[in-house]
């Protein structure tokens, strides 16, 4: 993932004629202008509408998080990590209120699922669904609804 994130970034950076293949002069979609003002793209056509089943486990998702998502997003979701930091664009702080109550469980399956190589995102946001199954990420989502503050 983070292989392809640098070969689109030396494609952009090549081609300057192409601005719009990397989101053109437009702020990332990702970085919010203010808490209260938080927009993200619609899910995309697979998974939008997607529900999380009952049975989703936020505590099994939090073994997962732990082990596969800390090190970008922090123990405690804020972002606040090295790496988490170092990343353009910026881990996302998956505690912030304001942006928990603008994307929905289907949002953040897909995200969890495909990761941030694509546009709008271009971000080294890694996809996971072929190292975790389905269930697993409903997990997640459960786990990551927990984080909210
Ligand atoms: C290699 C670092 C990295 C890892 C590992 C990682 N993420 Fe991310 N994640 C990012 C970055 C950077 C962003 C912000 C850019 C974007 O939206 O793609 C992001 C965005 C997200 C978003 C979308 C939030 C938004 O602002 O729209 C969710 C949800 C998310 N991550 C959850 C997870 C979960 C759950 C895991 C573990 C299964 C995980 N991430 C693992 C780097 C990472």
């Amino acid at each position: 993932m983070r292989r392809i994130t640098i070969v689109l970034g030396l494609l952009c950076a090549a081609s300057v004629g192409m601005l719009a293949a990397c989101g053109g002069g437009k702020p990332a979609a990702n970085k919010s202008t203010g808490p209260e003002k938080i927009t993200r793209p619609e899910v995309a056509a697979d998974y939008k509408g997607k529900t999380r089943p009952a049975t989703a486990s936020a505590e099994e998702g939090k073994k997962v998080f732990d082990a596969q998502c800390a090190s970008c997003h922090g123990a405690t979701g804020n972002g606040d990590t090295a790496m988490g930091k170092a990343l353009k664009p910026p881990s996302s702080d998956l505690t912030n209120a304001a942006l928990q109550d603008a994307i929905g469980d289907d949002y953040i399956f897909w995200r969890i699922s495909e990761g941030g190589a694509f546009e709008p995102f271009n971000s080294g946001m890694t996809s996971f669904k072929a190292m975790l199954n389905e269930e697993q990420r409903w997990n997640l989502v459960a786990y990551v609804r927990t984080l909210k503050k």
